[in-house]
């Protein structure tokens, strides 16, 4: 039996995706892995340090792996604090993961990529797939040249490392760490604990943005489809909806109204001010036929709804 291995199943991505995978396989199919010690899951879990390819390796052998979930990095706010840090992290680990495929070990990766890849000289509106990327924080300098990395491998080993370019994604089973699209579930945290939100972004700052059932989904559509299908060898350009801080602060407003938001931009308003503001996704919805479900108000419906139950636990 071959089993599937996520690597950082502690993350934002990762504990969604490892729950999601759980209602859709059988869970002796499922191993985690991470840097911490123990996993809040009960599926079998492997402490793993995503730079060690020979413990990869061995766990890869171990359980049988045939396809890897990599979802470790250091995200764009975090990242401009460690720069050599983060580009160590973030590009040697997924040297490990694209070695294992290209030396035959395991058949099928997915790695995200992020709207980061995209910087100042990049369209604002409606950014295409190939639009100029010339990103200026590390973490997106990281997750472009991965993309050209994974390009590279899938053209010259015909390895089979499938990517997604992320917008911010909103989430309530864990906080994402250190990223500049963080304060749109930052938000909703301060709201329901009746505390003022203090937002690093300014009001109009827009950010394309996707709810995470629909990057879960978008993660499990890519990786059923057909190899032959996928026309894009780097990353897909996936769009969700786009917002700005004072989008999300007036709808929570109008059910709580004592509800407030402060603003206080801070380093991370640069790093915001360099992305698009929203995402054309042409080229995921031909070839695999991507479609967001979640709207804005949708988003906040169920992120309060699912926030609520957490708390209540
Ligand atoms: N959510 C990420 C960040 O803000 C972007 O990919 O860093």
């Amino acid at each position: 039996m071959s089993r599937i291995l996520i690597i950082g199943s502690e993350g934002q991505l990762g504990s969604e995706l490892s729950s999601f995978l759980s209602k859709n396989i059988e869970h002796d199919k499922i191993v985690l892995s991470d840097i911490r010690n123990n996993s809040s899951s009960d599926l079998t879990y492997q402490k793993l340090d995503a730079l060690n390819y020979d413990e990869i390796k061995k766990t890869v052998l171990k359980y049988n792996i045939s396809e890897i979930y990599h979802l470790v990095a250091i995200l764009s706010a975090k990242g401009e604090q460690n720069p050599m840090k983060t580009w160590d992290l973030n590009m040697n680990s997924l040297f490990n993961i694209l070695e294992l495929a290209k030396n035959k070990f395991i058949k099928k990766v997915f790695w995200p990529s992020s709207i980061s890849v995209f910087g100042e000289t990049s369209p604002k509106n409606n950014t295409n797939q190939f639009s100029v990327m010339e990103p200026s924080t590390v973490y997106g300098i990281s997750k472009l040249a991965g993309e050209r990395w994974c390009e590279y491998y899938n053209q010259r080993y015909n390895t089979d490392i499938r990517s997604i370019r992320f917008p911010g994604i909103i989430s309530s089973n864990t906080l994402p760490g250190g990223g500049t699209t963080d304060y749109a579930v930052e938000i909703f945290y301060s709201f329901l604990n009746n505390k003022d939100y203090k937002c690093f972004l300014n009001k109009e700052t827009i950010l394309p943005m996707i709810y995470i059932d629909d990057a879960i989904n978008s993660i499990f559509n890519l990786m059923k489809e057909n190899k032959k299908k996928l026309s894009i060898k780097s990353s897909y350009n996936i769009s969700g909806f786009s917002i700005n801080p004072s989008m999300i602060f007036e709808k929570l407003n109008k059910i709580n109204e004592s509800f407030k938001i402060i603003y206080e931009p801070d380093y991370r308003q640069k790093i915001a001010d360099s992305w698009p503001n929203s995402i054309n996704d042409e080229y995921a919805k031909r070839d695999w036929n991507w479609m967001a479900e979640f709207d804005l108000d949708r988003t906040i419906d169920i992120m309060i709804k699912r926030l609520k139950t957490k708390y209540n636990d």
